[in-house]
């Protein structure tokens, strides 16, 4: 079985007259998956920072790099698996955090469906701090795919180290800090809707199942849901300086990565700090509206990274962007509201197909242009275009 053969069985089932139930291009994926989300789930899973041309120069920076097809390697098999904190991963591919995709299945439990679509497809899941489900629950769904836990770091030190420690303890492999979001960017769309969807008391599992978090409360998040909620906002976002990094790296002996590093010199200092990992991210332009392309600054982290795992997301629509990421020098590559809408269209078998169809297009690209390993994908396999 290859990812390829992804398009055999739909080709076949074709043959007797079983249609593909769900749809095969992003283009086409969005609009029905925005259609079944409530409003408040929709603007903020769909919206992004200011006007969102981030958002949108994240997708377009991927058209301005073309790959040069070579003939005459015809590689009948390929290998798209990698070296990742000392695991061997089937594809280079992840499931990047989304706070909220509890809220994006039908069920309400999208946690636990992306958990199950990890463990299905062997695409590791990194979980969000804020979860319809408590992290023990989502990676109890895991089955042998690794998982990574992705810290929104709170004021409170203390209930920092008990989410890491709670996290080391349900089996996650890694921990992400994310630190692009101590403070929620300007976001037009959530804020015309008036919606923030934790102070309304949702994907707070993990911080109401907190013994450090409760011990915080006069009352119990069940008895005072509303005062758990005002706690939660006071105590959520940490403006995190290189001065906590020893702090960050002292608490856990999981491989620590930081996510929303786009600068070489920032990954100098994280370097510097211990990291086990770099994550060059601009959290999908939802966080800022400043105009660099994530993929754009990709190049020159990787450089500084100078041979540590560099993970990347924002603005990955298809298999080819996922073969020119890779190229251009990541690691991994994160999946965002491509897996969110498949999770909407359909829970955890959307999920699947998502990732399928991304893995089948890489697989096919690399088997056409001549690319038998992603080591193969080196930066001058691309060029410019315009
Ligand atoms: C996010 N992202 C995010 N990142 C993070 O570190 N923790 C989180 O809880 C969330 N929550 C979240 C919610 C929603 C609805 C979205 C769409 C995104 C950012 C995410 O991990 C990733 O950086 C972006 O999704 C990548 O951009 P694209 O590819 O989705 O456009």
């Amino acid at each position: 079985m290859t990812y390829a053969d992804y398009q055999n069985e739909i080709y076949f089932n074709g043959l007797r007259g079983v249609l593909p139930s769900l749809p095969m291009t992003y283009a086409d994926l969005e609009p029905p998956a925005q259609a079944a989300m409530s409003p408040s789930v929709l603007s903020y899973v769909a919206g992004g920072a200011g006007d969102e041309y981030t958002q949108r120069a994240n997708v377009a920076a991927f058209q301005r790099w073309g790959l040069f097809p070579r003939m005459m390697v015809s590689p009948t098999e390929r290998d798209l698996s990698v070296d990742l904190f000392g695991m061997r991963l089937p594809t280079p591919l992840f499931m990047v955090p989304v706070g909220v995709i509890g809220l994006c299945t039908q069920d309400g439990h999208g946690d636990l469906a992306t958990a199950r679509a990890a463990a299905r497809t062997g695409v590791p899941m990194v979980a969000s701090t804020l979860t319809v489900d408590p992290m023990e629950e989502v990676a109890e769904e895991f089955g042998d795919t690794p998982g990574f836990f992705s810290l929104y770091t709170p004021t409170d030190r203390e209930v920092a180290e008990s989410l890491v420690h709670r996290a080391e303890a349900a089996g996650f492999k890694g921990i992400v800090v994310t630190l692009d979001t101590w403070i929620a960017g300007w976001r037009p769309r959530d804020l015309t809707a008036g919606n923030f969807p934790q102070l309304r008391g949702h994907c707070l599992a993990n911080y109401f199942s907190d013994p450090v978090f409760r011990s915080r409360l006069a009352k119990s998040p069940e008895d005072d849901p509303e005062a758990a909620v005002m706690h939660w906002a006071k105590i959520f976002g940490n403006p995190l300086t290189w001065n906590d990094l020893s702090w960050l790296r002292s608490i856990t002996d999981l491989p620590l990565i930081l996510k929303g590093i786009c600068h070489p010199d920032d990954v100098r200092r994280a370097k510097d700090g211990g990291v086990d990992g770099i994550y060059c991210s601009n959290h999908g332009g939802r966080q800022a509206n400043g105009g660099l392309p994530a993929l754009d600054a990709l190049p020159a982290v990787v450089e500084a990274a100078d041979g540590l795992p560099v993970l990347f997301d924002s603005g990955v629509r298809t298999g080819a962007d996922v073969i020119k990421a890779l190229a251009l020098g990541a690691t991994a590559v994160g999946i965002g509201r491509p897996y969110a809408y498949g999770a909407a269209l359909g829970g955890t078998d959307g999920i699947v197909h998502v990732l399928r169809a991304l893995l089948a297009e890489a697989d096919l690209l690399m088997a056409v242009d001549g690319y038998p390993t992603l080591a193969d994908l080196t930066p001058d396999t691309l060029q410019r275009i315009h």
